[in-house]
């Protein structure tokens, strides 16, 4: 069995989704789930049919109110410890997708605080303010819906958010969060409250309009552990439990089942230049021969191939496409440098883009953000 370290502040080896399904209790997509989000969204997003997002909580229950005109609204955050990685646009990618087919408003919850009290090398709480807002610009470049979507930092709009997470925290012990965890007497009190504040976008829409209204959840599945806590306590506070979508992580250019941004090298950030990105890409893994004669008489594995992965994960949606690009790894009928050349040009491209967009949207953050 893999050994895998995994809390929503450190993710280590490799990771294996069938004990996350056993120990954790999050199901997977099966069929039957993916046929009734293509007849309710008219498609499927790649990330569904590759299974990428392979998990869920309730998501059956969020659909059926979905069917009997009862929407849900979809929530979702970030706490910025650097420049965003590709890795990072995942969960966004497809909660904006998830907008656009079900026509419903997003919360995207950036803490602030979460990656100060957390990491030992970030000292000042007043620079993540400046990080959280160049973070938010990224994940708004991807297009989100202007008026049905709502961003706050949470120490900017924590008059509002600081109320409820005490209704929340009061009902989780420490003995609790340090199991979830893996906290230690020495952690920090701020990190043992934190959770208390990641919870509260998933029932404030309910406080806000007065009623019920059931929420979503789309995250990278290390965050899980957060409404494993949280999603009882909320349950007592008489809302609805929020419902979850799992993703998987983007895996790091050197093959590992991260893109960690502590390791700039395995990673490929919205802010590289063109340069970097063709250095980084061509020290990929691409698990093709040691020579290129033997590449073309035995072929590479796709599943080992970063090149064939990015695509998979990013930079190839159309699934006919895709095919054809592993089949043309199999069969080794495309050689490691053409194969990263091309990739590197896409990645390129697809950063000028996004900038182009991150530029754009700069005069237009407060059309998105709250504050209290
Ligand atoms: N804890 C998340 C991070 O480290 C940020 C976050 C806040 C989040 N609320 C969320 C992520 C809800 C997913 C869903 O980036």
């Amino acid at each position: 069995m893999a050994e895998f370290k995994m809390t929503p502040w450190e993710v280590n080896g490799k990771i294996d989704y069938t004990i996350l399904e056993r120990q954790f209790g999050i199901k997977q997509i099966n069929e039957d789930l993916l046929e009734r989000i293509k007849i309710q969204a008219h498609e499927l997003h790649y990330m569904f049919r590759r299974n990428i997002f392979f998990g869920h909580r309730e998501l059956n229950w969020i659909l059926d109110e979905y069917e009997k005109g009862n929407p849900f609204y979809l929530y979702t955050g970030r706490a910025p410890s650097g420049n965003m990685t590709l890795g990072h646009l995942i969960p966004f990618l497809l909660t904006k997708w998830l907008q656009e087919k079900f026509d419903v408003e997003i919360y995207i919850q950036i803490p602030d605080e979460e990656k100060f009290l957390s990491k030992e090398n970030i000292r000042d709480i007043n620079k993540q303010r400046e990080l959280c807002y160049d973070n938010i610009l990224d994940i708004l470049a991807l297009g989100f819906n202007p008026k049905k979507t709502k961003i706050f930092l949470d120490t900017e709009y924590a008059s509002v958010l600081y109320k409820q997470a005490c209704r929340v925290a009061k009902h989780i012990t420490f003995s609790t969060v340090k199991d979830a965890f893996g906290m230690k007497n020495e952690t920090n009190i701020g990190l043992i409250f934190y959770t208390s504040m990641q919870a509260v976008p998933a029932f404030l829409k309910s406080i806000e309009v007065g009623h019920n209204v059931p929420c979503l959840i789309p995250l990278a599945v290390d965050q899980d552990v957060h409404f494993r806590v949280a999603r009882d306590v909320i349950g007592k506070l008489g809302y609805y439990k929020p419902a979850i979508l799992h993703g998987k992580f983007l895996p790091g250019l050197d093959g590992s089942t991260k893109m960690s941004s502590s390791n700039p090298n395995n990673a490929i950030y919205l802010t590289d230049t063109h340069e970097e990105v063709i250095k980084k890409v061509n020290k990929a893994v691409t698990g093709q021969q040691a020579t290129a004669e033997l590449q073309k008489k035995y072929g590479g594995d796709p599943e080992k191939c970063m090149i064939c992965q990015y695509y998979k994960y990013l930079f190839e949606p159309d699934d006919k496409k895709l095919e054809a690009i592993f089949e043309a790894e199999r069969t080794g009928t495309i050689l490691a440098g053409e194969h990263k050349k091309d990739l590197a040009e896409k990645i390129n491209r697809f950063l000028d883009e996004h900038n182009k967009k991150k530029k754009e949207i700069k005069d237009k953050l407060d059309d998105y953000i709250i504050r209290a």
